[in-house]
């Protein structure tokens, strides 16, 4: 397929090297700062253009990624008149796409992307359009480089943001904590790697209920006690630990 993209942040740069690998030609490259358009254009052997006026006015498909805040900003300025315009965000209504293409949607890619990374990878991808013409477009390119594509439309897509935001955004911002309080005590963090794979492997095929551990769950009052004596300063943590605590107790009936 030919494929234009609009943005070429994290999304755009990774989303570009991989469709390139599956064989689909990058027609252009737009970028508010246009060096970074250029430099991307060069790696993957395509024009930059400078104004979104300068846009292949056919694609099969034009890829949106641009932080969610200018998504809508951009989008005004756009008048697809062939191609499927696509944004790639998970809590965006692809709405917002409405007066810049008549045929629109969505290609979320679930998975937290950096620029430095050559290729997608393993990635599950969740994909939404206004018509039937619209899905099967961003269907057939998405199956392309992931065999997981789901649809999910807007409202769907919110909650699969915010089930995306606990899993992933909050438990490893908890390993951050964790990792700056193992370095403070000296401790090699790489130890618990085991331990963290361990729950990590077991929640596919178990309930994550089932897979629980701990004072908490045990209601095992004494040793959340020490625990917290360890972080009588550290008023912060105190706060997630207790939150936390409080939480397991509750769900294995510790009230
Ligand atoms: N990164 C992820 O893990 C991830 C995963 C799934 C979906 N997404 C979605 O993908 C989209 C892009 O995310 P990203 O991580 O690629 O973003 P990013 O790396 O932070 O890059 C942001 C992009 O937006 C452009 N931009 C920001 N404000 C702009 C404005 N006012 N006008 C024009 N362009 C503007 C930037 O241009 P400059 O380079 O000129 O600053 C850059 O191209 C977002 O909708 C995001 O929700 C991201």
């Amino acid at each position: 397929m030919d494929v234009v993209l609009i943005g070429a942040g994290n999304v755009g740069t990774v989303l570009g090297r991989t469709f390139k690998q599956a064989n689909h030609s990058i027609k252009a490259i737009w970028n508010r700062h246009p060096e970074k358009a250029r430099l991307l254009a060069d790696e993957l052997g395509t024009v930059a253009i400078e104004t979104l006026d300068e846009l292949p006015p056919t694609a099969d498909l034009f890829l949106l990624s641009v932080s969610d805040r200018s998504i809508s900003e951009i989008a005004h300025q756009l008048k697809i008149q062939q191609g499927v315009l696509v944004h790639a965000a998970g809590a965006v209504s692809k709405e917002v796409l409405q007066g810049a293409a008549e045929n629109h949607g969505v290609f979320w890619p679930m998975k937290m992307i950096r620029s430095h990374m050559q290729s997608l990878g393993p990635c599950a991808i969740m994909i939404d359009a206004n018509n039937e013409h619209s899905l099967q477009v961003i269907y057939e390119l998405a199956t392309t480089i992931s065999d997981q594509v789901h649809e999910a439309d807007d409202a769907k897509r919110l909650k699969m943001h915010l089930i995306a935001a606990i899993t992933s955004n909050f438990t490893n911002h908890l390993y951050h904590l964790a990792a700056d309080y193992s370095r403070e005590q000296a401790i090699d963090f790489s130890w618990f790697y085991p331990l963290i794979e361990g729950v990590m492997a077991q929640i596919k095929t178990e309930h994550p209920q089932n897979v629980q551990a701990g004072p908490a769950f045990r209601g095992d009052r004494i040793t959340i006690e020490k625990h917290r004596s360890l972080l009588a300063h550290e008023p912060s943590l105190l706060r997630i630990y207790d939150e936390m605590t409080q939480s397991i107790l509750n769900k294995f009936g510790h009230q």
